[in-house]
């Protein structure tokens, strides 16, 4: 975790490069060692090679002539410094902790002409050619020689790094030329991964779960909570920021362990609304400006579903840590006004509430949580059934949340609003035998068997169950759809038929082909919806059948159909309609991480944070007669033993708590720093 190991051997020299970046420094290290594994003597040399970006990103895309000018590459006392002229960035280094015996700063001379990366003239030549580079393509190469004898081994660092201060690399570059110095940054990389996922321990009959609940889900949750979905493969990081939506959703996964991150999180996201309660769409870290993206609509530079997902994050935030307090702080407006997060939150609602369209759903804008159902058309009036679900679910929460918070007359004004919306949802997007997707601007409606193409899609029907706004039976039909229309050996389809031509009232979605992204795939992120819902309605074998189908263990066993990375989640399966069925697509960046981290632990092995505590309310396979969980709730360790004698999927009939028996399925919260003994039976 944290670093990415490669080893090789050829020739009887065996090589292991290990590379980390390290807690405490701005920098990468590339830890070499090298092994004589032959009966004789060897005189070797080690060249290292990289390739400095150009520090623009957006000019190294659209002005390289100019970029490719700019730049001063040199060697110093030992230490390769990379620059602009006018040092305006500060620097990057390259060192060696081997005597450079010669080296390059100029790619092509490294490179050589009529030649790749593959058969360097340097290395052809057996050593470097102390090229300085004055412009053109920057690069650090060292050359160094070493002799080994027969066993002998030898460790090299090479440190890579970013300072404002050519001084401040050469202290830095010190420490890190040395061994223990090394180890021990690498042994706090491990512990601080070891005590990240310390927070949370379970043992299910499903090794598969196992794997991903007691290290890579967790994982690719930090890495999702970190980078959004802006710098990565698949992203230049100039064009996205930190996602209002997918920031909200991934900050949902990981409150029991980095409360304080989410806080700030919240408070960051909370920073990008608007007075009238709209919010940008992204924002960008380090400058912290907010933005659109280029396909938002001039005329509504807003998304139906952006600002409500501050208001479900932010009750998750108070449910997991206990931390009311977050509503008291003071955030700006995009405006520079100052309120408080509350009013923010009800602003949020504010916005949707002024902004409903003439079949009384919330307009459009931009789109909703499926960026390309844009909706476009003259009168702007698209509309989102799917947000009317979303928005009733926040309404909800929040006046749950008001509550708390003393606003009792705002939380019964919000509870009418909500019960108000769930009627006309219930009224007026029931197709039949599921619920609509859309209204599109001319007022057709989106996903309904009447329509030629796209007639059932997966969010509409999940999120009816997740919001409470289906009656049981209507719940249970719609389910019963997803799994006969929507339901594959790989996963769960966004949506079928997918389109297979241009519809101008739907926009992006019918741009995109068959089978891919919105336009049908399984997108993975939406599957733990499906999973939360069957739970809510106690299906826990199928529940189970919908998480093993995209769990990326299983995935593992099909990798040559799966080609992604088999241990994290991916955005999207190619779908039923796709020649490429089963195939995945942009790993890593995706809310399907923080998604199935809630869906497994809050709603299959059924440990949920409350405002008051935990609830243990578990829907499993009724093949499985026990499981244990062990986990951090605010200040204290709580370690669950639940055992199931009658093979059920779902209800709780006794629990014990540090020995006594208790009424009901709440656990209190104890802040105690101890650790408390739950042991519950289900039948
Ligand atoms: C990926 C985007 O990051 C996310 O915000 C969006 O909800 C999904 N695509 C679906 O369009």
């Amino acid at each position: 975790l944290g670093y990415t190991r490669i080893k090789s051997s050829y020739q009887e020299v065996e090589t292991e490069v290990t590379y980390f970046v390290p807690m405490e420094d701005d920098l990468e290290i590339w830890r070499l060692e090298i092994h004589n594994k032959s009966s004789a003597k060897m005189n070797l040399k080690v060249f290292s090679y990289i390739e400095f970006c150009l520090w623009q990103a957006l000019g190294d895309q659209n002005d390289l002539q100019y970029i490719q000018n700019i730049a001063v590459t040199k060697m110093q006392n030992n230490i390769i410094y990379y620059s602009t002229f006018d040092r305006k960035p500060g620097f990057a280094y390259f060192s060696s902790s081997q005597n450079i015996t010669s080296f390059d700063c100029d790619r092509e001379d490294f490179i050589g002409s009529y030649r790749s990366e593959a058969n360097p003239l340097a290395v052809e030549n057996g050593k470097c050619f102390n090229s300085i580079a004055l412009g053109g393509n920057p690069i650090a190469s060292t050359c160094s020689s070493i002799n080994l004898e027969p066993d002998e081994k030898e460790i090299i660092f090479f440190v890579l790094g970013v300072t404002d201060k050519i001084e401040r690399a050469k202290e830095v570059i010190k420490n890190y030329h040395n061994k223990a110095y090394v180890d021990n940054q690498f042994e706090k990389l491990k512990q601080s991964w070891e005590s990240y996922l310390g927070n949370l321990l379970v043992d299910t009959p499903s090794d598969k779960m196992n794997l991903m609940l007691n290290v890579w889900n967790p994982y690719q949750c930090k890495v999702t909570f970190d980078w959004s979905r802006y710098v990565s493969f698949y992203e230049t990081g100039i064009g996205r920021g930190i996602g209002f939506r997918d920031s909200s959703q991934d900050s949902m996964a990981i409150s029991y362990v980095l409360p304080l991150q989410v806080r700030q999180r919240l408070l960051d996201l909370a920073r990008n609304q608007f007075e009238n309660g709209n919010v940008y769409h992204v924002y960008f870290p380090i400058t912290k400006e907010g933005g659109f993206p280029d396909y938002s609509k001039p005329e509504m530079p807003f998304f139906s579903d952006d600002h409500l997902w501050l208001i479900l994050a932010t009750c998750d935030y108070v449910k997991q840590t206990g931390d009311i307090t977050i509503l008291d702080e003071e955030v700006e407006y995009v405006e520079g006004s100052k309120s408080n997060l509350y009013n923010h939150l009800e602003q949020a609602i504010y916005f949707t509430r002024e902004n409903l369209g003439p079949n009384g759903f919330p307009i459009q804008g931009t789109a909703d949580w499926n960026d390309t159902l844009n909706l476009p058309g003259p009168n702007n009036a698209g509309e989102s059934v799917w947000t009317a679900m979303q928005y009733h679910l926040a309404l909800k929460e929040l006046s749950e949340l008001s509550d708390r918070y003393k606003q009792h007359q705002n939380a019964q004004k919000l509870f009418q609003l909500a019960k108000r919306m769930k009627d006309h949802i219930n009224k007026f997007a029931w197709d039949g035998n599921w619920y609509l997707r859309a209204f599109t601007d001319s007022g057709v409606p989106v996903g309904s068997s009447k329509c030629e193409e796209g007639q059932i899609f997966l969010n509409s029907q999940t999120w009816a169950v997740i919001s409470d706004i289906a009656p049981f039976d209507r719940a249970i039909e719609s389910m019963e759809n997803v799994r006969l229309h929507l339901d594959t050996k790989h996963g769960l389809m966004l949506l079928t038929p997918p389109y297979t031509r241009f519809y101008p009232e739907l926009g992006g979605i019918s741009t995109l082909h068959p089978g891919l992204k919105e336009n049908g795939s399984i997108f993975c992120h939406t599957n733990p919806w499906a999973i939360i819902a069957e739970c809510k309605l106690g299906r826990g074998n199928l529940a189970f059948k919908y998480y093993l189908q995209i769990a990326p263990p299983t995935r593992n066993e099909i990798a040559d159909v799966h080609r992604a990375e088999p241990y994290i989640y991916s955005q999207m399966i190619a779908g039923r309609d796709h020649p490429k069925f089963g195939m995945a697509k942009n790993s890593w960046l995706t809310g399907t991480a923080a998604w199935n981290l809630k869906a497994t632990m809050e709603y299959i092995l059924g440990v949920r944070p409350t405002y008051e505590g935990l609830v243990i309310d578990p829907c499993i396979p009724s093949s499985w007669s026990h499981f244990t969980i062990i986990r951090r709730f605010r200040n204290a360790i709580y370690d669950f033993d639940i055992k199931n004698p009658d093979n059920v999927s779902k209800g709780v009939i006794s629990i014990m708590i540090d020995g006594e028996k208790v009424e009901g399925n709440k656990i209190p919260d104890f802040r105690d720093e101890k650790k408390h003994k739950i042991i519950a039976t289900m039948g």
